[in-house]
């Protein structure tokens, strides 16, 4: 098979990186991709917002399958345009999409369907917001609506703050169109937990269990990044939690879609607030999470391929996949002042020296290659993923990775996975 991915995260090259070790591929391409993807797969200059030239790419070669990484595409389109020209897609239509590019539709299915969530209003206007948040009170969490790269979630410490915030939404200034409706929503307090599926509109696969830490800082401090650092297996997810966000969310969701015309196929990754063994949803995502995705598949031992082709032709009733019994942790680097303004083109060291180690695996998010050397090119630079007998174990392999790799500026936290190891 043919297999075209799009993106150039570290989740994309964790995609290609897996899939390249699949005996049903022949060739891989990735769009834009990055250095980690070039060593498995053919880059090709294209964005991931040009689905025009994705789709005539796919036509002109022969794809016989796409798989979207990111959330832009999805949004765009890229899966009903691709069916349009009977090229196999994994991901989910637009429409189908909105459960992540609209909070408003996802808050609202999540009411209508019966899937626990934060209490929540919709506003378009600055007065009945202003009354939504001196009703409910501080602290309380203000959402754009549509996609804002990670960067649309404002938990307000004062009313001021939530009230300001709505007010900078819906002028304009800061999202733009993605914040002509704002979400607000109750603060919710607990631990929270990534839990994805693969669907086919109908049956459900969950992955295994993952965390991430949004925080740039070590101890959740800090401005919310795309993420720092993931592991799998997450503790908080025991088996009573993985039933009732199977039950109560993912399932009720995948339901729910059906019954609004916009049946859904892909990976669908809830973002949980897990609280006195009760699971809330924080939000959707129609994709993979990035991190993530990195730990997932260092952890998946059976072929991702036909997982991937199943969902695109709409029935996965005859597929497993098959987890490794080791944790797998990974810990990104990110460039000086992320996630705020941050320098490019910084020479990156170490890179080979880390994947000399044993079960660890450096996979690029945004790195490009200049001169013979790999230099920064991005927010968030690598991903360093170490496999170990616990998550403990992996722990040490992902920094033992990380202490091999240096540039001028480089950040990263110090306390990935260390939840799973200190519990009450
Ligand atoms: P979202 O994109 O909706 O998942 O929000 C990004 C992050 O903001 C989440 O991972 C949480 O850390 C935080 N967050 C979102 N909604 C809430 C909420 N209702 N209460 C507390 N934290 C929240
Ligand atoms: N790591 C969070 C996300 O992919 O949205």
């Amino acid at each position: 098979m043919k297999i075209l991915v799009i993106g150039g995260g570290g989740r994309e090259h964790a995609l290609v990186w897996k899939i390249a070790k699949s005996p049903l591929v022949s060739q891989i391409f990735c769009a834009p991709g990055n250095p980690g993807t070039a060593r498995h797969a053919t880059n090709l200059p294209i964005k991931v917002d040009e689905i025009d030239k994705l789709l005539g790419f796919a036509k002109s070669e022969g794809i016989d399958l796409a798989v979207v990484g990111p959330e832009l595409p999805l949004s765009l389109g890229i899966v009903d345009l691709f069916r349009e020209y009977g090229i196999k897609i994994f991901g989910p239509t637009r429409f189908a999409a909105r459960i992540e590019s609209s909070k408003a539709f996802s808050k609202d299915l999540m009411h209508k369907y019966g899937i626990p969530t934060a209490a929540y209003g919709v506003f378009t206007d600055i007065d009945a917001a202003e009354a939504f948040i001196l009703k409910t009170g501080a602290p309380i969490v203000v959402k754009a609506d549509g996609l804002a790269a990670g960067k649309g979630v404002i938990i307000a410490g004062t009313e001021q703050e939530a009230l300001a915030a709505v007010k900078e939404m819906l002028s304009g200034n800061t999202f733009g169109e993605a914040g002509s409706r704002v979400v607000i929503e109750e603060f919710l307090t607990g631990e929270e937990a990534s839990f994805l599926v693969v669907t086919d509109g109908r049956n459900l696969i969950p992955l295994a269990s993952a965390q991430d830490h949004k925080a740039i800082f070590d101890g959740d401090l800090g401005p919310n990044t795309g993420g720092m650092g993931a592991y799998s297996p997450a503790p908080a997810v025991t088996e009573e939690i993985h039933q009732k966000a199977m039950e109560q969310v993912v399932q009720r969701a995948v339901v729910g879609m059906a019954a609004e015309g916009c049946p859904y196929q892909g990976v669908l990754y809830a973002g949980l607030m897990i609280k006195d063994g009760e699971v809330k949803t924080l939000e959707f995502n129609a994709r993979f999470g990035d991190p993530e995705c990195q730990p997932l598949l260092m952890r998946m031992k059976s072929d991702l391929v036909p997982v991937l082709a199943a969902v695109a032709e709409g029935d996965i009733s005859g597929q497993t996949i098959e987890w490794d019994e080791k944790a797998a942790v990974c810990v990104v680097m990110a460039a000086e002042g992320y996630p705020g303004e941050y320098p490019k083109g910084d020479i990156i060291t170490g890179i080979e020296a880390a994947e000399q180690l044993q079960d660890v695996t450096v996979f690029h998010a945004g790195t490009a290659e200049k001169n013979g050397h790999t230099v920064t090119a991005g927010g968030r630079v690598l991903g360093v993923t170490g496999l170990g007998n616990s998550v403990a174990a992996a722990i040490e392999q992902a920094y033992q990775g990380v202490e091999k790799i240096a540039w001028r500026g480089m950040q990263f936290r110090h306390d990935i996975g260390k939840k799973a190891l200190f519990r009450d």
